[in-house]
């Protein structure tokens, strides 16, 4: 089934040379060989990574406009979804697409990961919270591969540290809240943790600029925009011995190697586990990417526990898609704190 009712064309942003701009693009002509699926995106969050792909700084992969929760429209193959369904979009799984900051997202791949990009949304979810599924689904899984170093089933009486305070580190913190650590999330500058405070996301007693006046952690997660030398010494000096610390935050490829051969990249993408000799101390570290269908699962049940994960509160502001290309220069030549979450509504 292919939907007749589409219009030739549709709106949606592109990423020139100059700038992202939004153009009126012709709709895709049908191809009848490959499996094919048609989105209208309701909400989708702007992300660091799209900020990142307006800089053309990204270069591994290119996601832009992937936190989608929109309306499934039809697709020429068996799918289980219905009329009225919702989806999300799991990025991480290999299906042709074009953005998410358009009126609609066209895709094609195989029938299994069309199905598997695209997973459901309970129907008991706002879409200003289904929004959050992939990057919780992303602190899901980092959390999970710290339980998993550190050898447990949940931080009941641990010390957890997140460094560095964005969307990232903040999921990240909530979800180990919720197993039960002592979270203390650090960040460089002050003015992000107070938002953090009076959006009552966490409390003062969790928070820290000061790297200093945390010690003795079990596991540290490191957030951060980017992975360097002096955010790889900030994660380590607090841990206890045999501690775990869990890169998650940017890496590139030959671009993130410190002391000499410590290759960052390669430790979180291809999430490998080494010991590490810090002063008299052992630790391991470990690198933690993307998601697996169970995160995406797990993200839905968590976006449901409400009192647990406020994550409205993270919503700065709502704009339109003629508004975004507008929006996103803003963010990327600092004219406006990245702070909390953007979203656009189609
Ligand atoms: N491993 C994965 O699977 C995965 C999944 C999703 C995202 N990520 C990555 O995680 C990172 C964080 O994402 P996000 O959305 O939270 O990004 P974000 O908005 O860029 O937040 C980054 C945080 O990094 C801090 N920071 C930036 N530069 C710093 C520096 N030089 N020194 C100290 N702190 C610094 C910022 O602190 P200030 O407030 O002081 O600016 C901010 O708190 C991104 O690079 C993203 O690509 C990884």
């Amino acid at each position: 089934m292919w939907p007749g009712s589409l219009p030739s064309s549709y709106k949606v942003v592109k990423l020139a040379q100059g700038g992202p701009i939004l153009e009126e693009q012709a709709v895709p002509i049908f191809d009848e060989k490959n499996c094919s699926m048609v989105i209208r995106p309701a909400l989708v969050g702007i992300c660091r990574s799209d900020l990142r792909e307006v800089t053309r700084e990204r270069v591994t992969r290119h996601d832009f406009g992937h936190e989608i929760v929109g309306k499934f429209i039809g697709a020429n193959f068996p799918v289980p979804y219905n009329a009225s369904s919702m989806v999300c979009l799991d990025p991480h799984v290999t299906i042709s697409r074009t953005s998410g900051f358009g009126e609609y997202v066209f895709s094609s791949g195989s029938s299994e990961h069309l199905i598997s990009a695209f997973p459901e949304c309970p129907g008991s979810l706002e879409d200003y919270r289904a929004v959050f599924m992939e990057p919780l689904a992303c602190a899901y899984h980092a959390i999970n591969r710290l339980k998993t170093a550190l050898d447990v089933k949940d931080f009941t009486r641990l010390n957890i540290g997140i460094v560095g305070a964005g969307n990232a580190g903040t999921l990240i913190g909530l979800i180990a809240k919720h197993f039960g650590a002592n979270v203390s999330l650090m960040n460089r500058g002050a003015d992000r943790l107070l938002y953090l405070l009076t959006n009552h996301i966490f409390e003062k007693e969790e928070l820290f600029t000061e790297p200093g006046k945390v010690t003795k952690l079990d596991g540290v997660v490191l957030a951060t925009t980017w992975l360097d030398e002096a955010i790889f010494s900030w994660g380590l000096n607090p841990l206890r011995d045999e501690g775990v610390l869990l890169l998650f935050g940017g890496t590139s490829p030959n671009r993130t190697i410190i002391r000499q051969s410590l290759d960052l990249d390669d430790i979180r993408r291809n999430q490998k586990e080494l010991f590490y000799k810090h002063k008299s101390q052992s630790v391991r570290i470990c690198g933690t990417y993307g998601v697996e269908p169970q995160d995406v699962r797990e993200s839905f049940n968590l976006l449901h526990l409400r009192k647990a994960f406020p994550v409205e509160r993270l919503i700065v502001d709502i704009v339109t898609l003629d508004d975004l290309c507008g929006l996103l220069r803003t963010l990327v030549t600092g004219k406006k704190p990245f702070w909390g979450k953007y979203l656009v509504r189609m």
